[in-house]
Parts: structure tokens; sequence; C-alpha cells
């Protein structure tokens, strides 16, 4: 018998703020059509100016909890992964923890940027299938919009916000690649690539938040070959083959990374989730929105097999196996 970390419920929440290309042709030098055509975004969500990263993850968390028919003293643990958090610290995830009224567990953050919900899943399987928690959820929160340099078209055109939230349980499985849940995960960074994506201030250097700064050109090249690196990775480890995948279910920069991947892996575009259309970057927050709005609209099934995978900031990357 292996203990296996199975989904158990996902939701997502959106700002009510939807923010199409065009609003950023009266802003800065850019059209919607070298957006959509070099990015595939055709719009994204902005927080209203009051909203914080907690808030939208707490939405989220909620919607999850519904979706599992669980409360909140369910839950042993709460893991958000966010590189945008209300304060410097104390944690998003204590700040969620609080709004949801659960005073048992325990709650704490991730920052893996972009791979951020990928690494916070490794995290909530590590400790279900070590028997430290039964039930963990994971939130992957962001607004980005907060730390955009509106004057830079190179990157302010790609980022959005948003949160999604994934329940996991343990539940017996027989130890072969046909279980639900996690069969299995890959996780990667180098630090020598730091100047290709990171935001120029900090607590301990700066003393501000900073504005992200990213050499797109550089890292999309990295993205591709990585990306497909990862996923063979897992699946290998799972004892699978990308003919198995019945969804790839992407981090959500580019539709031209998500394509050059999917043809390396030799998967089709039909058996991939795209939400990059209409959501943009949301970071940490991409995984979990397009998992929970391809559950939402029918398309993932239980017993599918889904491959999610993701790369940003550090540079950090990597994969997981999972069967819905
Ligand atoms: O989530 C973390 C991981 N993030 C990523 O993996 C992002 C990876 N990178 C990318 O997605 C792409 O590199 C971008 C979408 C950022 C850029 O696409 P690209 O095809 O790599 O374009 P580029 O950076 O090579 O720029 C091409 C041209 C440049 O003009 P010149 O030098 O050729 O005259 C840019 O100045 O496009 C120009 N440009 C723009 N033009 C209109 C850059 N941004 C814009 C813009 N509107 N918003």
């Amino acid at each position: 018998m292996t203990i296996r970390a199975v989904p158990l419920g996902i939701g997502h929440y959106l700002p009510d703020r939807i923010v199409p290309n065009s609003y950023f042709e009266t802003l800065i030098d850019t059209s919607d059509e070298w957006i959509r055509t070099r990015s595939g975004i055709k719009r994204r969500h902005f927080a209203a100016e009051d909203q914080t990263t907690s808030e939208l993850a707490t939405n989220a968390a909620r919607a999850a909890l519904d979706n599992a028919g669980m409360g909140p003293d369910d839950l042993d643990a709460i893991i958000v992964a966010t590189s945008t958090p209300d304060l410097t610290f104390p944690s998003v995830g204590t700040m969620v923890q609080a709004n949801l009224g659960m005073t048992q567990g325990f709650a704490y953050d991730v920052q893996a940027v972009c791979a951020g919900f990928i690494f916070a899943l490794c995290n909530a399987n590590a400790m279900i299938i070590s028997g430290q928690a039964r039930r963990v959820m994971v939130i992957g929160a962001e607004t980005f919009s907060r730390i955009m340099d509106w004057t830079d078209r190179s990157t302010c055109v790609l980022f959005g916000d948003g949160a999604g939230a994934l329940i996991l349980g343990a539940e017996d499985g027989a130890g072969t690649p046909q279980d639900r849940g996690i069969l299995a995960t890959d996780m990667h960074s180098d630090g020598r690539h730091r100047e290709m994506l990171y935001v120029d201030g900090g607590v301990s250097s700066t003393g501000t938040v900073g504005k992200l700064r990213m050499q797109g050109n550089p890292l999309f090249r990295q993205a591709v070959e990585k990306l497909a690196s990862t996923a063979d990775a897992a699946l290998v480890r799972a004892g699978l083959t990308a003919d198995d995948v019945a969804w790839i279910v992407p981090h959500q920069a580019n539709i031209r990374i998500i394509q050059g991947t999917a043809k390396k892996m030799g998967v089709g575009m039909d058996r991939v989730i795209l939400t990059v259309q209409d959501h943009g970057n949301t970071s940490a927050a991409s995984i979990p929105l397009a998992m929970s709005v391809g559950a939402a609209d029918g398309r993932i099934k239980r017993g599918d097999l889904l491959l999610s995978e993701a790369i940003g900031g550090g540079l950090a990357w990597g994969s997981v196996a999972l069967r819905w």
C-alpha cells in the first residue's frame, strides 16, 4: 500500500476588473496585435486598489472548500505559493487561515515565483506521504500588477492577478501509475540565472518593494528546453509516457512557450488547458487557475493524468504528474 496525495477539491478567484490589451495602447508604445501574437494574451484581471493577495487567496480557498464539501477545520495545513504577499510578514498562509476561521493546524508561504505552485505541491505531497498532514490546501495567489513598471512595455503587458486553490488528501493507493493523486514530482533551480527575471527591490537590499525586470528572450529559450525536460523526468519517475497524459496544465506565461513545450513532448495542443489568453501570466496562480477552469468546465475528469510544469525567477522550475 502506498499513501497518495489525492485531489479532493479545487477552486479559483479572479478580480472583477478585466483589462483588455487595448488599455495598454493608450499607456505605452504597443499594440493589441503585438501582445496577442508574441504572448497569446488578450486580457488579464487586475486586483482593485484595496484588494490584497490574501483576499484573492481566501476567495479561492473558500471556492475549493465548497467544491470539496469540506470546512476549514477539516484541513491540517495551508501552503500559499506567492511572490507578492500583503506584507513582508506574517505569511499570506496565516492570513488565509485566520480569514477562514481555522485555528488548528499550520500555514506558511513558499516563494519560488512562477514555479511556486509546483514547489508547494511537492511540499504538500511530501507532508502527506510522510504522515505529517492528511489534508493540505495548496494555494497559488498573486497580485503581480503591484510590481509592474508601467513604463516598461516588455513586461507590463504580460502579467495579471488571481488565485487558485487545490485541496489534497491522503488516500491509500496500490503503488501503481494507475493510482489517483500525485504520482511523481521533479524540482530544479539554478541561481546563476537570476538576472533573467527578478524584482529590483527588497527588505534587506533597497528597503523598497521594487519592480519586475525580465530578459524575456533569453528566458524564453531556457523555458521550452527546461520545461520539456522536467516534464519528461516526472513522467519517467511515474512510470508513464507523454502518450498517457490526458491534459498538460502548464504555467501560463506565453502561448508560444506552451506550444513549444507540448511539441517537444509530442502532445497535441488539443490536450493542453490554456488560460493565458484570459488571465495573462499570474505567476504562481496560473496552474491552479487553469486546473480549476479545466475541472469546472468538465474537461478534466476523474482518472485523467495531468502533467503540470512551470519555470520562473531564480531560475526555478519543476513539474508534477497527478492523476485526477
Ligand atoms: O513566468 C515566468 C517565465 N516568463 C517567461 O518565460 C517569459 C519568457 N519570454 C517571453 O514570453 C517573450 O520573450 C516575450 C513575450 C517577453 C517577448 O517576446 P519575444 O518574441 O522574445 O520578443 P523580444 O523580446 O525579442 O522583442 C521583440 C521586439 C523588440 O523590438 P526590436 O528590438 O526588435 O526593435 C522589443 O522592443 O518587440 C519589442 N517589444 C514590444 N513591441 C510592442 C517588446 N515589448 C513590446 C510591446 N509592444 N509590449
